[in-house]
């Protein structure tokens, strides 16, 4: 396996050796190693719950239900947040059905044990018919850490699991020029898929696949392999730095004139596209001149935050084991994939673009076309390949899913054969194999 590319840029401060462990197939398909995930990693890992924005008033509340685990983040009294497993300590009824509730005590539907918002409980049915007396006041939800990161929530199931900003490193150092605090969810979709969660994750773990899946970025993102940044990071995050504005050096565009959609760009930060014939790569530094000197009076107020590269690029984060950030200056799209409750070979995926609030601007483009900029403009949750968008791109992304799921349980597939640019993928798996071995 060659995974020590000559090719291959990887960020002289942030590179990671690997071993070289095998990636078969088992991982993909076999119930055991679900089980031994299900395990040793997920309930080691932070996971992203709602938005900070869903739980406005106390009483908010928003379920995120986890394979098997189901987990609600309550808006407290005092203004905090709190996470509790989604299950009745009488008899273990689940507590909250819907995918969001807003109430002023939670009460379990089967005998009404009723808790206060901070999980205590304060109402129960014949209280003297216990042992020891009432349990009001005794009993509470089993909670979970919770945290915040800019307009997320977050919970964790482990005690011993570094801090929440600790476990994000670098990104919230790296990300703060963006400014995404009060950025709007705009989409918010999901999809029941028939592949193992981590198929899509590989794929968020390389550039590999563009040219040929998605063909025609190729005009407005440089994915050419010499122009790509890789990073890896010690906590098993990695990123991907990809030019923008600036059309691959894989093909030559670049004596050319400038290709289209980057000729529409050019000339929406009036900048004459005829200027750039035959330099079309210098097109780049141009619109971070003018988005510099035009953003700010159309409203970007970031833009002065941020750095050149943050302007006009692509960064897209990859962090272990299951979420995915892609940053734009105008756009952060979340994508993620978690295991199905009980089938190894089934996932959900789940798609949420959020957007900056720009002063007079009512509508922004999204994966799924213009949309109003309002609080999840759309949200769903569909069956892939029925037909149902989850986002220009992703919808190519799963595209390969079932089938490279099938070919996977194939006797003749014998272990992964990765380049260079694909190390981000072999040490995801190795450090998936310490954690669900426990050799963390
Ligand atoms: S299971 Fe909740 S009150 Fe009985
Ligand atoms: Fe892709």
């Amino acid at each position: 396996m060659n995974v020590q590319s000559q090719a291959s840029r990887y960020s002289p401060d942030f590179d990671m050796p690997v071993r070289g462990d095998p990636i078969t197939a088992d991982r993909y398909i076999s119930k055991e190693w679900m089980d031994g995930e299900m395990k040793n990693l997920w309930p080691k890992v932070w996971h992203l719950g709602c938005l900070v924005a869903e739980l406005e008033e106390p009483g908010d509340i928003v379920r995120h239900n986890f394979a098997k685990e189901s987990v609600i983040l309550v808006r407290q009294e005092d203004g905090g947040i709190k996470a509790f497993y989604n299950s009745c300590p009488h008899r273990g009824n689940r507590l909250i059905l819907g995918e969001s509730a807003s109430v002023p005590r939670i009460t379990c539907a089967y005998h009404s044990w009723t808790y206060d918002l901070d999980g205590t409980l304060v109402k129960v049915q014949d209280p003297d018919d216990f042992d020891g007396g009432t349990p009001c006041g005794r009993v509470h939800l089993s909670e979970l850490r919770c945290e915040t990161w800019g307009p997320f929530v977050f919970w964790c199931m482990d005690d011993d699991v570094a801090p929440l900003h600790e476990w994000l490193a670098p990104f919230p150092e790296r990300l703060k020029g963006y400014g995404i605090d009060n950025w709007v969810r705009v989409l918010k979709v999901s999809a029941d898929c028939e592949f193992n969660w981590k198929i899509i994750r590989d794929n968020f773990n390389e550039s590999y696949h563009l040219p040929t899946i998605h063909p025609e970025l190729a005009t407005f993102i440089n994915d050419g392999l010499p122009d790509t940044l890789f990073e890896m990071y010690p906590s098993g995050h990695n990123s991907m730095w990809m030019k923008g504005h600036q059309a691959t050096t894989r093909v030559d565009y670049h004596t050319t004139e400038v290709p289209a959609p980057l000729d529409e760009v050019a000339r929406a930060w009036e900048i004459d596209p005829a200027d750039f014939h035959g330099r079309t790569g210098d097109l780049r530094e141009a619109v971070i001149e003018a988005k510099r000197r035009l953003g700010p009076g159309r409203g970007f107020a970031n833009y002065d935050q941020m750095s050149d590269q943050q302007l006009v690029d692509y960064f897209h984060c990859t962090l272990f084991p299951n979420l995915t950030l892609t940053m734009s200056p105008e756009q952060l799209q979340v994508l993620r994939t978690e295991p199905h409750p009980t089938d190894p070979e089934k996932c959900v995926f789940q798609h949420w673009c959020l957007y900056p609030p720009v002063e007079g601007m009512e509508e922004v483009m999204t994966p799924l076309g213009m949309l109003p900029l309002e609080p999840d403009a759309v949200a769903r949750h569909s069956v892939y390949g029925d037909g149902v968008s989850v986002g220009y791109v992703a919808d190519q992304d799963l595209s390969i899913g079932t089938s490279q799921q099938q070919g996977l349980n194939s006797r003749g597939f014998k272990g992964c054969i990765l380049p260079g640019q694909e190390k981000r993928i072999q040490r995801f798996h190795e450090l998936l194999d310490d954690y669900v071995k426990g050799r963390e």
